[in-house]
């Protein structure tokens, strides 16, 4: 139980708690033991009314439209980008501090934009604008990964292929790409009405994740730019990549490939990655020589394997990276983020 009476533990609301990221906040409240002084779940309008358990106690769903954020210090919010611009203003103006999944704020110069173990310096103070942005899921664990490489020997360029799972469009993206894999096997000759991912992404990978930009690249991978170039503080750092969706439930992965200024010693550079906060290197000798989403035992923790230094050139080097997005891309990193404002008292 981690409800408590204590006056300094914040009152919380967890806006969009029936979907996908919102189920996984409330797990890891539970699981690592979040003390807030009370809870609101909230939602659309279609599933007020409904019950959802937090630490052993039936809390009903809201309403976006008729909640008081006056009533709360901290609000997450994973119901959308445009819930989130509709709806942050109403909060932040209520005096609730709001930690937002979405891209809404992202780039907002008046936004930290942040990932704990990265740039955890920018909760030190309360942000002009009332709010904290959590990055892109595929964005989080790769910078993670680059602050280290980049603290030891510099970063000049990371290439990037992402691997991503159908959970990243949430529980819908989750029931179709199921339901459109026992279509595929039951009725091959038939088209399946795929909505979420076009084509169906049931026995298919799709090279296109978000909408096209004029310049060629989607939104996500555009995402994925200019959002490590913020976390990191590295207005010029050289990202670039290619996201794909696969027919994996949840977990995403990513293929980097990383030109440093340095030359590059696979010992130490093993060393550097499994001293980071919260990583797990997959080396060839473990007993999984290599992570996949379907086989790593940690959600909590960024998972890495196949490090490579490419024998024509020491200064680059090949690795591989899985990170369930639902936990580490999305609602760990918003409460690893809540943590660290109650510990710095920012909220
Ligand atoms: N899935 C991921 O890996 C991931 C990672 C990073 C960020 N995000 C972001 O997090 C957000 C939620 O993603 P998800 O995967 O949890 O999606 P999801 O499973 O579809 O859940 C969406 C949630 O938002 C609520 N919602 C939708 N429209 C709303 C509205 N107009 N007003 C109030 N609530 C509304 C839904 O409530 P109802 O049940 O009432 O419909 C539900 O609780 C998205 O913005 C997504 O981009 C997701």
């Amino acid at each position: 139980m981690t409800r408590v009476s204590d006056p300094s533990a914040p009152r919380i609301a967890i806006v969009g708690a029936t979907g996908a990221v919102g189920n996984t906040l409330i797990d890891l409240i539970e699981k690592r033991g979040f003390r807030y002084r009370d809870i609101h779940l909230v939602a659309s309008a279609r599933s007020a009314g409904t019950e959802l358990n937090v630490d052993g106690e039936s809390h009903p769903v809201r309403a976006v439209d008729e909640f008081d954020f006056s009533t709360v210090d901290l609000a997450f919010f994973s119901a959308g980008t445009e819930a989130s611009r509709q709806w942050v203003p109403r909060a932040t103006a209520a005096g609730a501090v709001v930690i937002d999944n979405t891209i809404a704020y992202r780039m907002d110069p008046d936004t930290p934009l942040v990932v704990p173990q990265v740039n955890a310096h920018e909760l030190d103070r309360r942000p002009r604008s009332g709010v904290i942005a959590n990055p892109n899921c595929s964005t989080i664990p790769l910078v993670r990964l680059l602050k280290g490489v980049e603290q030891r020997w510099g970063v000049r360029q990371a290439v990037v292929s992402t691997y991503q799972a159908a959970s990243g469009l949430g529980h819908p993206g989750i029931d179709e790409l199921k339901d459109a894999s026992r279509a595929a096997l039951d009725h091959p000759d038939e088209t399946y009405p795929a909505k979420e991912f076009t084509p169906s992404l049931a026995f298919n990978v799709i090279p296109k994740i978000d909408r096209f930009l004029d310049s060629g690249f989607t939104l996500e991978e555009q995402k994925m730019l200019q959002e490590s170039r913020k976390i990191l503080g590295l207005p010029h750092l050289d990202v670039t990549t290619t996201c794909v969706r696969v027919p994996v439930v949840n977990g995403h992965s990513e293929a980097v490939w990383i030109e440093t200024h340095g030359v590059v010693d696979r010992t130490e550079l093993v060393e550097v990655l499994a001293g980071l906060p919260e990583v797990t290197v997959h080396d060839r000798e473990s007993r999984h020589a290599f992570p996949t989403p379907a086989t790593v035992d940690d959600p909590d923790r960024v998972h890495v394997g196949r490090v490579r230094v490419n024998p024509n050139n020491p200064r680059a080097f090949w690795l591989w990276l899985v990170a369930d997005n639902l936990t580490i891309g999305a609602a760990l990193n918003a409460i690893q983020i809540a943590e660290e404002l109650v510990e710095r008292r920012t909220l």
